[in-house]
């Protein structure tokens, strides 16, 4: 069979039988969303600002194939055939049925993923891996979505996800409406408005989470008085950072990202039962950030902390010799995993039809 070759049937613009490869990055939120004002549609209580890694620091890479020799969707991550029938995964998959439904195609998809960091340890592998199959759907069956449509059916896969549509600063705009239409990414910011930008992404632990984020929100938003507060607190937040980073000032987005996650690590503290990511080296970590700023008597470093122990410190090149310098003692204790560093990247896009991933093998009845 030659993988190439584009067969033209009644699914008009599809492109069946040929495959299609993407790369796309996770990305860290800054001001969180956590809390679903609808669990179907995963639309949020809050709007929430993101940066897009670049792809040399975190990527993922998916290649895609739509053919009607397979009887059901196959997926391969990171080498590992999936079992599409697992909730989680199923719940994710169904990106791919909105995508189908638009491009009026019945066709059956291959997925071969591959991410170039550890899945499932609090490092939005989730974002990225979506981001990125939506991607390269798109192109496969010819629909022609710009990214904005492209994150609203992302959204619906993982949250977080809309966000990584989109290179640069990126806000999820949480939107009103109850059919979703106004919940979709924009971006705020390019890549190259800040250059100095750099985030550091510190990993301590490659542990699977014990709470996933769906589960954890739901328990939140149903068992915590503190919810609302939360919501109003994050938009108004949302508009100081982003004063802040036009600004291109690191003390206020450093002081606005930390208390940003604070803010939601004590809601999920709070939650019924209570829900926690952080571990102790966490809370070293967000000493020691304290203190570097106390000794320089002012904010030049920010930690921020998504549903997992990993710290993601963000500073300008002009003081990254010192986070790195006060990072080194947690490396030398052997408390840190190991340290990841990214500047502000770009969203996903096409690669060549060298770097598929797909072979005929995986094409094969078992
Ligand atoms: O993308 P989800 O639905 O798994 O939620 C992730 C939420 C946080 O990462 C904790 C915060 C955020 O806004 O990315």
């Amino acid at each position: 069979m030659n993988l190439q070759y584009e067969v033209i049937t009644a699914d008009a613009m599809v492109h069946l039988d040929r495959v299609f490869t993407a790369e796309g990055s996770p990305n860290i939120a800054f001001i969180k969303y956590w809390g679903k004002r609808n669990d179907k549609l995963v639309l949020p209580y809050n709007s929430s600002i993101s940066m897009t890694f670049a792809h040399e620091a975190m990527r993922t890479v998916t290649s895609i194939l739509f053919t009607k020799k397979l009887k059901n969707d196959v997926f391969y991550l990171d080498g590992q055939k999936q079992n599409l029938e697992n909730k989680d995964t199923a719940e994710r998959f169904a990106v791919l049925d909105i995508l189908r439904s638009a491009a009026k195609t019945e066709a059956k998809a291959l997925v071969v993923s591959k991410n170039y960091f550890p899945t499932a340890s609090g490092l939005a592998s989730s974002a990225s891996g979506i981001a990125t199959l939506v991607f390269a759907a798109n192109a496969a069956l010819e629909i022609g979505l710009n990214e904005k449509e492209m994150s609203i059916i992302a959204r619906q896969g993982s949250g977080s996800a809309c966000r990584s549509l989109f290179g640069g600063i990126v806000v999820w705009k949480a939107g009103k409406r109850t059919d979703g239409k106004d919940s979709f990414a924009l971006q705020v910011f390019e890549r190259d408005y800040w250059p100095e930008i750099v985030d550091n992404i510190v990993v301590v632990s490659q542990d699977k989470k014990k709470t996933p984020s769906r589960l954890g929100m739901r328990q939140t938003v149903n068992t915590n008085p503190l919810f609302g507060v939360r919501t109003l607190s994050a938009e108004r937040r949302l508009k100081l950072f982003k004063e802040s980073y036009r600004r291109r000032d690191i003390s206020g987005i450093a002081a606005h990202m930390m208390a940003d996650s604070n803010e939601m690590h004590a809601l999920m503290l709070s939650t019924v039962p209570s829900i926690r990511y952080l571990n102790p080296i966490s809370y070293s970590l967000m000493d020691a950030v304290e203190e570097l700023n106390e000794n320089e008597g002012k904010i030049i470093a920010g930690y921020t902390f998504d549903a997992g122990p990993n710290a993601n410190i963000v500073t300008v090149n002009k003081y990254q010799k010192k986070v790195m310098d006060m990072l080194k003692q947690f490396k030398e204790k052997g408390s840190v995993i190991y340290i990841k560093t990214s500047r502000v990247g770009d969203g996903p896009k096409l690669l060549g039809a060298e770097y598929s991933m797909i072979n005929e093998d995986m094409l094969r009845p078992r």
